[in-house]
């Protein structure tokens, strides 16, 4: 039966960042303004004041410092505060499909592979930009690969979830080689008014090349075992779509955006992806504390910290549990992938590791790989 391993991966950085002390800033003036403009019905009771934010709330509720985003300007402008990006042409690649490609390419150029080897694209991403055509035929056609491609959403766990359908269409023999393209404009999503959760987003783009180890590079690295959960929950929401665009109340209400229970995530799915973590690992005949490290989802610091514990059996270091939530934030399902990416290079041959992720669903997914010998 074919063996899937993970040939190579890519990553698209949007060029602007905005640090907490600008972000708050912008928030502050926000809030100033919604007081002053609001100041009577305040003092009448009929209105809530709204809080300030503060930078050192946000670095030490999450570790988040700064994020990467398509559109600083219209994010940080108080009257607008929600990315505006030009609609395209239908002639013209999205935006969704530009940074898509802009990762999946340097996947292949790692893998030294040409567009016209690969046989399947999944966008596997936590919003797409349009219904259809899907975003993935959108980046095959860019590409110019040939074959077959599609859309999936399972939100920060897409990736994930797109690496096991990859895996399943080789051993399958479906395919031998599969790209997954995780583009995720999260700071559309976003409510950047929204003082418990501003800070939470940032944008970028990844990819995955999955392919058969019998065309796949000399270093390569075996996917060991997969496994993905989901479990009904309202903690974690995003209510649009082509039917509640707006509030129903009123064709002008305010678009829908992530809402979170943000202490009930905390609480309920650190414990279900550390013994989901433990029990698979148990399946593939891992001992836990033997991994050598952990690309888990970027959302909250303290979350990876306590995941990290659970399985490791100890404080992990940076080097057993990397994070890129400082300079990233939470970019939903690219986030372990920016972490594989960014922090893979340097273990040696044999070593394994555990790329995982959660999220909204809530869904959960793990990958654990061994680099190549
Ligand atoms: N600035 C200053 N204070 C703020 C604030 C801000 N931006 N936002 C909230 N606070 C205040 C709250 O008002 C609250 O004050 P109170 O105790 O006086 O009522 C206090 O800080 C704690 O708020 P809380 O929301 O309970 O913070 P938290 O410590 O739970 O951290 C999250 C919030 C969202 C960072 C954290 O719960 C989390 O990361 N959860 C998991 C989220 C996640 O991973 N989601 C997945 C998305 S894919």
């Amino acid at each position: 039966m074919p063996r899937p391993v993970i040939s190579a991966t890519g990553l698209f950085t949007p060029a602007q960042t905005i640090t907490n002390e600008e972000l708050v800033e912008s928030f502050n003036a926000y809030v100033a303004r919604h007081n002053a403009d609001n100041a009577e019905a305040i003092a009448a009771g009929e209105v809530a004041a709204l809080e300030p934010s503060s930078v050192e709330f946000i670095e030490k509720a999450s570790g988040i410092k700064a994020r990467h985003v398509v559109d600083k300007a219209n994010v940080l402008d108080p009257a607008t505060m929600c990315p505006r990006i030009p609609e395209r042409g239908n002639e013209e690649l999205s935006i969704m499909a530009e940074i898509g490609v802009a990762a999946a390419r340097e996947a292949l150029e790692r893998a030294g592979r040409e567009a016209e080897d690969v046989d399947a694209v999944l966008c596997a991403a936590s919003n797409m930009q349009r219904a259809y055509p899907a975003m993935a035929i959108e980046i095959q056609h860019a590409l110019g690969v040939e074959g077959f491609g599609f859309d999936m959403n399972v939100a920060c766990s897409s990736a994930t979830f797109g690496i096991q359908t990859a895996a399943d269409y080789i051993r399958a023999g479906n395919a031998r080689s599969v790209l997954v393209v995780s583009p995720e404009i999260t700071s559309g999503h976003l409510n950047w008014r929204d003082r418990d959760s501003h800070f939470i987003f940032g944008d970028v783009a990844t990819a995955v090349l999955v392919e058969d180890a019998e065309i796949a590079p000399v270093d390569h690295w075996d996917i060991l075992g997969t496994k993905l959960k989901t479990v009904f929950s309202n903690n974690i929401r995003n209510n649009f779509g082509f039917l509640n665009r707006t509030a129903p109340e009123t064709r002008d209400g305010p678009d829908k955006l992530f809402v979170q229970e943000g202490r009930k995530v905390f609480k309920e799915v650190v414990p279900m992806v550390a013994a989901m973590i433990c029990e698979e690992a148990e399946r593939l005949g891992i001992e836990p504390a033997s991994l050598r490290r952990l690309w888990l989802h970027q959302a909250n610091a303290g979350m990876n910290r306590l995941i990290a514990q659970k399985v490791l059996g100890h404080e992990a270091t940076a080097d057993e549990s990397p994070t890129v939530l400082d300079t990233y934030a939470n970019t939903s399902s690219a986030g372990s992938i920016i972490a594989f990416h960014k922090h893979s290079a340097d273990l040696a041959y044999g070593d394994i590791g555990l790329i995982c992720s959660f999220g909204a669903g809530y869904s959960a997914g793990t990958v654990f790989v061994r680099k190549a010998t």
